[in-house]
């Protein structure tokens, strides 16, 4: 992918996130709708995928047809809310394999820290998809992009349903070699942290934990 940053305008992806913002909206429909979006967008984080040909036999003919190339791809879902994008991936992409990072912000150095992390193994010979709905601060996403360089990921993507500008710019400083997939670039961060106009905690949209 040549753009750091690709914003999915077609109608279908912005007709869903529209209804997902409205807070009239129930958790069952959001957790629908992030299903059915992020197929959507799966399919333009993975349009540059490498494709090979396996020779077949059709009941007409013999044809020399296009299948996927080189080891499965990785998805690595930033908990928790990443795991409601990772669903629906996963139903468009079953056999990819599939990391966990979990990470929470220290109160006093408001610096993300790793409490969880399981990644499938050999990830330098892997297309590795970070997901995680809201691209905010950034900060908690460069540090799980971290944590995959460290692993030894070299072909990242992160997908994401939102982006804020300030996200979008400290991904760049810090990891300018992996473009990012996104429905919407909104506005601007509020005071606590949240995405404007946005549509609210997605984890708690999703879990109903609010
Ligand atoms: N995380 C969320 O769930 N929502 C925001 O607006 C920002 C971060």
């Amino acid at each position: 992918m040549s753009e750091h940053l690709t914003v999915v305008t077609h109608p279908l992806v912005q007709h869903k996130l529209t209804i997902m913002r409205d807070k009239d909206t129930s958790t069952a429909s959001f957790r629908q709708l992030l299903r059915e979006i992020s197929q959507l967008l799966a399919y333009e984080v993975t349009r540059e995928m490498e494709v090979t040909t396996r020779r077949i036999e059709t009941p007409l003919c013999e044809m020399d047809a296009p299948v996927l190339a080189g080891r499965k791809m990785v998805l690595v879902s930033i908990l928790r809310a990443g795991n409601g994008l990772l669903d629906g991936i996963l139903e468009l992409i079953p056999s990819a394999r599939v990391g966990f990072v979990g990470l929470y912000r220290d109160e006093e150095t408001l610096q993300p820290v790793q409490y969880y992390c399981k990644l499938p193994p050999d990830l330098g010979d892997r297309l590795v998809i970070a997901v995680d709905p809201m691209l905010a601060t950034g900060n908690s996403s460069a540090a799980a992009v971290d944590l995959l360089k460290e692993a030894g990921a070299r072909n990242i993507r992160f997908l994401c349903l939102l982006a804020a500008p300030e996200g979008v710019a400290r991904m760049k400083a810090a990891h300018p070699d992996v473009p990012i997939v996104t429905a919407a670039l909104d506005e601007r961060l509020n005071e606590k942290g949240y995405i404007v106009p946005g549509l609210g905690d997605a984890g708690d949209r999703m879990f109903g934990t609010r």
